[in-house]
């Protein structure tokens, strides 16, 4: 089947003739189809459909707009299910992951299509008689929102659904891995009545990005993927002046304390480390363990490691799918020579499946590093994979220093008995999103969701945060005394 994109409100092929062909990473011979290979020209027909729809749209009523958006929830909600196969098909990990992503997209729509009824100012005193002083939500224009490959629902919903329910109109492009999630998505948008040209999808490769981040009729760009992407996303968008956002690595860290119940610790660390194959920007790719307890706590994580179930994310029995790609992994196989040779012990998986069941996809054991010091690259550099570092510290500010000694700041965790301990870290951890007694991952909708340091530039999504990217604040005078009155001059009328 060949999926078209979807510009003004019809579903047409690109300008190029050329499609990209879309497979299953647990079996290459699964053919999920063919997906537009967009080209620049096809991105500016896009720009063009929304800049147009922008004219309209930003007028139709906040709350209007919001009861679109409510509907394309319980549209969601009714093919959840279908929708989660799909996604396990397209990019690999388990149905139950595929469940959950599809059902953060329900939360978030849910929740910023409410905010069609806040979109809360302020209102405050004026310095001056007579005169009215508010704060209002503007939309913006048209917003380019480039998404990733691991949350292909999830990710596009954090973006699109506060740009719309802002106002704003958008040009989305999604990882030419997942296209088929994101043609679900926009689907959805369309049945839930959401005017044509509102939202436009155009499906391909760089080309299309770096023409979206360039545009002059592009005033915002979100962006969620690697570092080295990003920071390119914010050097072309740099010389217009446009509102960037981004979202974009982590190197995650586990703090286990020698208080720690130690096999909740284990569930955390195989669940955040091992979870989406270890694809997620908020994976917990480092473990740095007390002294007194490492030994036990890397008896019990190898243990258990090396009997997760591994296959086709389908199968109801399996804990871990592929990774996404054979690029994807290149790269963890690249990263597991790196440890070795630099002296890390390698104490679980390591290896590629290529055999029987695994033959036709992109399987690798669940991979982990002991005896790691916090300075070798398998405890620096994301690798995006099931790889996890395990590092000894002897107290708690030795954790902390070796927790925020990387270039990234997205998300931390600990776990401790110690009300005290678990305060202090979560005072020191110098990252955006922070848990106790909790892995790295699992952030919520209504929270802001970002990082410090390399993995953002200061923006956050989900919450009402989220909405600070796609608006702009307006502050009013209203002056209904019917004279001049000069703010900060005339300062002796009482
Ligand atoms: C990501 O890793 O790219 O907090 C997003 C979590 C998910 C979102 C992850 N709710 O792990």
């Amino acid at each position: 089947m060949t999926f078209s994109n979807y510009i003004a409100g019809r579903w047409v092929p690109s300008r190029s003739g050329r499609v990209l062909e879309n497979r299953n990473p647990a079996d290459q011979t699964d053919l999920i189809g063919a997906f537009q290979e967009s080209t620049p020209d096809d991105a500016a027909e896009a720009i063009a459909a929304a800049s147009r729809a922008y004219t309209s749209w930003r007028l139709v009523p906040a709350p209007r707009r919001a009861e679109m958006l409510f509907r394309a929830a319980a549209l969601l909600a009714a093919r959840k299910e279908a929708f989660a196969r799909d996604m396990t098909r397209e990019m690999g990990k388990v149905l139950e992951e595929t469940r959950g992503d599809v059902q953060e997209a329900i939360d978030m729509t849910y929740f910023l299509a409410g905010e069609g009824r806040r979109l809360y100012g302020q209102t405050a005193p004026s310095e001056l008689r007579s005169k009215f002083a508010m704060s209002i939500r503007q939309p913006v224009g048209v917003c380019a929102i480039i998404t990733p490959w691991n949350f292909p629902m999830a990710i596009p919903s954090w973006k699109i659904v506060p740009a719309l329910v802002c106002g704003n109109t958008v040009v989305f492009k999604p990882a030419s891995l997942t296209p088929l999630s994101a043609v679900h998505f926009v689907t959805v948008l369309e049945e839930a009545g959401i005017p044509p040209g509102v939202v436009n999808l155009v499906t391909g490769g760089a080309d299309v990005g770096t023409l979206l981040s360039t545009h002059p009729d592009v005033p915002v760009v979100s962006f969620t993927g690697s570092t080295a992407v990003g920071r390119v996303v914010n050097q072309h968008a740099a010389a217009a002046c446009k509102k960037v956002h981004l979202e974009m690595g982590g190197k995650n860290v586990v703090i286990i304390m020698d208080d720690a119940q130690l096999e909740l610790a284990v569930d955390g660390c195989l669940w955040g480390g091992f979870g989406t194959s270890g694809q997620r920007c908020t994976a917990a790719s480092r473990v740095v363990v007390h002294e007194r307890v490492y030994d036990a706590f890397v008896e019990a994580f190898v243990r258990r490691a090396k009997a997760l179930r591994i296959g086709d994310g389908l199968d109801p029995s399996v804990q871990m799918g592929p990774v996404v790609s054979e690029a994807q992994l290149a790269t963890v196989g690249r990263y597991v020579e790196i440890g070795r040779q630099e002296g890390a012990a390698l104490l679980a998986g390591g290896r590629r499946l290529g055999d029987g069941p695994y033959a036709r996809g992109f399987f690798h054991e669940p991979t982990i590093f002991g005896d790691v010091a916090p300075a070798m690259r398998i405890a620096q550099e994301e690798i995006f994979g099931p790889v996890v570092s395990v590092m000894r510290c002897r107290s708690l500010d030795e954790a902390i220093a070796i927790g925020n000694g990387v270039a990234y700041g997205l998300s931390a965790s600990i776990y401790t008995r110690d009300v005290n301990t678990a305060f202090t870290a979560m005072r020191d951890m110098y990252t955006g999103l922070f848990y106790v007694n909790a892995p790295t991952i699992g952030a919520e909708v209504h929270l802001p969701f970002g990082g410090t340091k390399a993995t953002g530039n200061g923006h956050r999504e989900a919450g009402t945060a989220a909405l600070d990217v796609f608006s702009e604040w307006k502050s009013v005078y209203i002056d209904f005394s019917g004279r001049l009155q000069r703010a900060q001059i005339d300062t002796d009328e009482v």
